[in-house]
């Protein structure tokens, strides 16, 4: 954590670092207005967040979305915010959202070069009972010279050239890379600005937490269930590893990053090929797990080198720190024999 406090006179802000970058790159500036209308979309949604008892914006909307969760007003508020700073920025082509069955083709006097591909609100089961709640966001470049179209956004994550989250917790966090390390921001609501709080986050070689929805055992396969049991019962005469499972991965994953460990939502006999959307939760989780030193797989493929084939494609995650994750894949390896 850095002695910053929001009452010196020369913090970094988000605007402030996103400022720098783009004069460091030398670029159009294209991904500085991107990033600052993102960033705007983030800011409204939290204050919608902290509101949404009072102004009466929690609860069902009434609809499900595309791939069958319930929609919720919060849902529905915070995909329109993050669509309609997206598509103003004047940087963005080809947008993919959590929400929307197909991709939005922005209108072409507003176009630029980025396919920003995001989860508005993640983790919207758990809106009803105040629990956290994040917002996740890919950026990739348009690479060809055609009209766009949602094959735009079907890049492996290996492309990305910035992702993000924000928790909606006890404060507002955003996490940010741009492929040169994971840097933290905590949003001031006095100041209505992301203040840098840490630099250049790493997770730890190896942790002590894993994180599953153990209520699936029954459809787990062998070598799950056999590196669950060796967590609980190690044989080295370590102590077993605690559980942690909000059910929100935003909380999940960023959990995992500062306290170290592994996060688990593997293919199972009840979801053969995961639950998580490989698009705009497993690819910007796994860009950022990899800028802080981790692994993401699916447990026979590294996610970022996963060529995409449908917008809302699913595929199994398992992240985490590195030798926690390796220890995943050597009970895989031992099963395929
Ligand atoms: O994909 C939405 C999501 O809410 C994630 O944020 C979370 O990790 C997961 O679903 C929880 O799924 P389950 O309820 O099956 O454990």
């Amino acid at each position: 954590m850095s002695d910053q406090s929001p009452f010196e006179t020369n913090v970094i802000t988000l605007t402030r670092f996103v400022m720098e970058m783009g004069r460091k790159a030398k670029g159009t500036g294209e991904m500085t207005q991107l990033l600052y209308n993102i960033l705007t979309a983030i800011k409204a949604i939290s204050s919608a967040v902290r509101k949404a008892g009072l102004a009466h914006m929690y609860g069902i909307a009434g609809s499900t979305n595309v791939t069958g969760d319930e929609v919720k007003k919060l849902d529905v508020l915070s995909n329109d915010l993050v669509i309609n700073m997206l598509s103003s920025s004047y940087s963005t082509c080809v947008l993919v959202s959590e929400e929307n069955e197909n991709a939005i083709i922005v209108p072409p006097d507003l176009r630029g070069k980025y396919v920003v591909c995001f989860d508005p609100l993640d983790g919207s089961s758990n809106i009803d009972c105040l629990a956290p709640i994040g917002t996740i966001f890919a950026l990739y470049r348009k690479t060809t010279d055609t009209e766009p179209s949602e094959k735009d956004a079907l890049q492996p994550g290996r492309t990305i050239v910035a992702a993000g989250y924000a928790l909606y917790g006890s404060a507002t966090l955003l996490a940010l890379s741009t492929g040169q390390g994971v840097n933290c921001f905590m949003l001031d609501p006095a100041l209505g600005e992301f203040i840098l709080v840490d630099r250049d986050v790493k997770i730890k070689k190896k942790g002590k937490i894993y994180s599953i929805n153990e209520g699936y055992a029954m459809y787990s396969d062998a070598a799950l269930t056999e590196y669950l049991e060796a967590k609980k019962f190690p044989k080295d005469g370590s102590a077993p590893y605690s559980s942690r499972y909000v059910g929100s991965m935003v909380a999940d994953i960023h959990r995992t990053i500062v306290y170290g460990g592994i996060f688990l939502y593997p293919a199972n006999k009840k979801s053969p090929k995961g639950k998580l959307r490989l698009l705009y939760e497993c690819n910007p989780m796994a860009f950022i797990i990899e800028q802080a030193g981790g692994l993401a797989t699916t447990g026979t493929e590294n996610i970022l080198d996963i060529q995409p084939e449908s917008i809302h494609q699913r595929v199994p995650l398992i992240l985490g720190s590195p030798d926690d994750v390796q220890e995943y894949l050597s009970f895989v390896k031992k099963h395929q024999k």
